[in-house]
């Protein structure tokens, strides 16, 4: 199944075939046990893309393999048509919370900074640009009022707020996402999912992992239903198809719940 057609007005026009991330036959394993199983996957370019399944079903080690983070023991990921290598620059990443630990010194800005880095050859070398795209970035987010905050002392949605802003920065053409809507209250994720959208808007590529079903199709172009395989992509509409939902998750009976009183909300 594949998702709606590209953004014409991508900033990409180089792109020939219109696809951001292709992933091909993908095999993951940490142990005997693969984490991930013969996934293929075609994402265009200038899609919202959402990835769920339950814990422990495959959602970040998909991100990893497409930032080349785990290697695969079997399968292909390509970015723009290239080798995932060669590509790599054009790609951001924000990781699931709590998997990065902030015990040493450095502030709000210092973090937002980083996304500049790749652009540079060595910190010294930051410009008034890198600057100014940094701080944007931070205004995008709504946490300028703490750039100068040690990044440590902020709360995990504040944090969360900060390494998205680490990511806009870096003005990648791809965005890929881990859980940024994770703990975090109604008016963080409005601020989030607004970002993500301008994100999109400026026709950028974004797959955010997200555990929420009950704003999946709100928030998404297509989505990605993982458990260890492939078990559907493509309209949420589609994906979030009842029965599918039951094979795939435990205690399917709260998902269900979830739906319907999705339902008769709308
Ligand atoms: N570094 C690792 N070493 C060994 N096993 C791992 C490692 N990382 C993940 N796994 C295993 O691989 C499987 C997939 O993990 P992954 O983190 O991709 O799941 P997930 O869908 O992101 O889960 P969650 O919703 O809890 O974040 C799990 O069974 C997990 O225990
Ligand atoms: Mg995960």
């Amino acid at each position: 199944m594949s998702a709606s057609s590209p953004n014409s007005t991508h900033a990409n026009e180089d792109n020939t075939n219109h696809l951001a991330i292709e992933v091909e036959n993908l095999t993951v394993s940490y142990g005997p046990v693969p984490a991930l199983l013969d996934v293929s996957l075609a994402i265009p370019v200038g899609q919202l893309v959402g990835v769920i399944g339950p814990n422990g079903s495959g959602k970040s080690t998909l991100i990893k393999a497409i930032l080349g983070f785990v290697r695969p023991d079997f399968g292909t990921v390509r970015l723009f048509g290239e080798p995932a290598d060669k590509a790599k620059g054009r790609v951001a990443y924000v990781p699931q919370r709590g998997s990065v630990d902030w015990d040493f010194p450095i502030t709000v800005r210092e973090v937002a900074l980083m996304g500049r880095y790749g652009h540079r050859a060595w910190w010294r070398d930051l410009k008034a640009e890198d600057y100014r795209l940094a701080d944007e970035a931070l205004e995008m987010v709504r946490m300028s009022d703490f750039a100068s905050r040690q990044i440590g002392q902020l709360s995990g949605g504040q944090q969360q707020r900060v390494f998205m802003a680490r990511a806009m920065a870096q003005g990648a053409d791809i965005l890929l996402l881990d859980e940024p809507f994770a703990g975090v209250d109604a008016a963080t994720e409005r601020a989030i999912l607004d970002v993500l959208e301008r994100t999109k808007a400026a026709g950028r590529t974004l797959v955010v992992v997200h555990h929420d079903l009950t704003t999946a199709q709100e928030y998404f172009d297509s989505l990605v239903l993982l458990k260890q395989r492939l078990f559907a992509f493509g309209p949420p509409e589609a994906v979030l198809h009842p029965e599918l939902l039951c094979e795939v998750y435990e205690g399917a009976l709260r998902v269900f719940a979830e739906l319907q009183k999705q339902e008769g909300a709308d």
